[in-house]
């Protein structure tokens, strides 16, 4: 583990280095109100029933915020899900590709993991190394 576990005081303090660059969270901001925060809300909580199958065998948007399942999945599958949706797997969640290139993709869940605490980014960035994609940071890179 190059990550010191250590260095976790509180949920706000971001004392780890992350993928992204704070400059792609302030693109992925407009974009996320633009075309996730209907369905995800704009804060990204999501919906408060998410876990419950509603009657036409679908489920509610799920929180993007860290406190739902998103960062069980590594970074390949969160960009197709949001490049695919969710409508090939029965699910409910409209496609993005040919609407947000791959930049606007990755701005978006670097938004999105901007809400995520650094226990939680800690637990995602194993995973991606499990996976065989682990992640530099490029928190000084200009896109
Ligand atoms: C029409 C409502 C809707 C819109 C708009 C929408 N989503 Fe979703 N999203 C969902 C639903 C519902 C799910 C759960 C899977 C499914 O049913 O397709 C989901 C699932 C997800 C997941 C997987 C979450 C997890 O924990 O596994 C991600 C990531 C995601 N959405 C990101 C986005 C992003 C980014 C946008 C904007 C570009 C967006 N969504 C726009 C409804 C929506």
């Amino acid at each position: 583990m190059h990550i010191q576990k250590t260095t976790v005081p509180s949920e706000r303090t971001v004392a780890i280095e992350r993928w992204y660059s704070g400059d792609m969270v302030v693109r992925g901001e407009p974009l996320y109100q633009t075309h996730c925060a209907s369905c995800h809300k704009p804060d990204a909580s999501g919906s408060a029933n998410w876990k419950e199958m509603t009657a036409d065998d679908k489920y509610p948007p799920p929180p993007l915020n860290g406190t739902a399942h998103t960062w069980h999945h590594p970074l390949p599958a969160l960009r197709r899900t949001v490049r695919m949706g969710g409508i090939p797997l029965g699910g409910s969640m409209p496609a993005f590709a040919g609407k947000l290139s791959d930049q606007e993709i990755d701005n978006l869940l670097a938004w999105i993991q901007s809400h995520w605490s650094d226990q939680i980014y800690l637990v995602w960035d194993e995973r991606n190394r499990q996976a065989g994609n682990p992640l530099q940071p490029i928190a000084r890179a200009e896109q």
